[in-house]
């Protein structure tokens, strides 16, 4: 009986540990504080290069809006803001057809927080 109780104990321990270590590591991604002082060069053009230029440049589906340099990405900051913050299946969240990660938003919310610094 002692010997089964030695074997069990541990194990619900090591499950305990294990679901403290899984909530506790969302919380954190989900929230990851940004230190440094976001700009357009160090920061936010790759986000935007990977998630966005695809579609958003003179050849893509919506040339109208290009995001390709410092000046277009800053005058459209405040729409970039409300679409990249849509809810799942909103039909005007970009990017379309994906989302960005929760640490890529922040980026941009910090970039406009610091005052849209471009180096
Ligand atoms: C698959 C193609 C595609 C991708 C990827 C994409 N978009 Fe779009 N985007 C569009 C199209 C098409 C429209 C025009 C229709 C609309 O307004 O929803 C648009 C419209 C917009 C608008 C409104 C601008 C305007 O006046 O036309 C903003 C702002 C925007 N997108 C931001 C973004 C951002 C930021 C990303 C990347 C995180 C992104 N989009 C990724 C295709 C895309």
């Amino acid at each position: 009986m002692k010997s089964i109780i030695k074997i069990i104990l541990p194990l619900f321990g090591l499950l305990i540990l294990m679901n403290c270590d899984t909530k506790t590591y969302d919380e954190i991604s989900d929230v990851k504080p940004i230190t440094t002082v976001v700009s357009y060069n160090k920061n936010v053009k790759s986000i935007i290069d990977n998630n966005c230029v695809v579609c958003h440049s003179p050849t893509g589906s919506n040339p109208y809006a290009p995001l390709t340099d410092y000046t277009s990405v800053k005058n459209a900051v405040d729409e970039i803001l409300d679409r990249i913050q849509r809810p799942n299946g909103d039909p005007l969240k970009m990017p379309q057809g994906g989302t960005l990660s929760q640490d890529n938003i922040n980026v941009i919310i910090k970039w406009k927080a610091d005052g849209l610094q471009e180096n």
